[in-house]
């Protein structure tokens, strides 16, 4: 990345898992730890970007200068990320959003004995789908989004860039330990136009590469 080449670029990221309250002390998640989300703010406020960081709950913490609106459930991120979307030059969804959530949150704290029902059987509902909702909302905005693939990882990346109308999906292969919560990745970036792999580097100089590409699908638009 070269200083200085966002300099005055509204960016927004998702970040993190969000997470899906069952009653008020349990909930559902996955085991995102917002280490690319965050490794991409951190480049992009290093080269002079705007960064706002909408964020499911992270131990990672927020770039210097970096915005950060912190939420917890899918439809709470999909609201922040309504209100920021708009004014954004580049968004990209790094959030391990959870596809399901609990029907029903129960208010009280659900016991043995007296919820076995509730407690055995949890109805799940599905959430909104964000970066869907926001590409096909899209005007001039570049949108980015992320697909955790286990095999087929290009053809299933191009179906997302195409359902979720998106200019890039970022790619990777995961299963056998790879990519939750590790330091480095193996990713494709793929495009209308086509498919670029980058072998396994540190998350941090993928940020860089990967804000490179999206930079040149803004200059294409222009
Ligand atoms: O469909 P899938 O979950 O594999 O798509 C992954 C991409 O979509 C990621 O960029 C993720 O942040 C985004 N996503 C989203 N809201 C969802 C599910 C996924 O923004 N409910």
């Amino acid at each position: 990345g070269i200083s200085g080449d966002m300099k005055g670029m509204n960016l927004m990221i998702t970040a993190g898992p969000t997470i899906e309250p069952i009653d008020p002390v349990r909930y559902i998640t996955n085991f995102s730890s917002g280490k690319t989300g965050y490794s991409l703010a951190t480049a992009a406020a290093k080269r002079g970007a705007n960064v706002t960081i909408v964020s499911g709950p992270v131990a990672v913490d927020a770039p210097e200068g970096v915005t950060v609106v912190p939420v917890r459930t899918a439809r709470e991120m999909r609201d922040a990320v309504a209100e920021v979307f708009p004014m954004c030059d580049l968004a990209i969804f790094a959030a391990a959003v959870a596809d399901l959530r609990p029907e029903n949150e129960a208010d009280h704290k659900l016991k043995k004995g007296l919820d076995d029902a509730a407690l055995s059987t949890i109805r799940l509902a599905e959430n909104p789908d964000i970066l869907s909702e926001m590409g096909h909302a899209k005007g001039d905005q570049v949108v980015v989004g992320f697909a955790a693939e286990t095999h087929d990882v290009v053809p299933n990346a191009r179906k997302k860039l195409l359902a979720k109308n998106a200019d890039m999906i970022i790619a990777n292969q995961v299963g056998n330990g790879l990519a939750f919560g590790t330091e480095g990745n193996e990713i494709w970036m793929v495009t209308e136009d086509g498919d670029e792999h980058v072998p396994y580097m540190l998350k941090a100089e993928l940020a860089d590469i990967v804000l490179d590409k999206a930079l040149s699908l803004m200059h294409g638009q222009e």
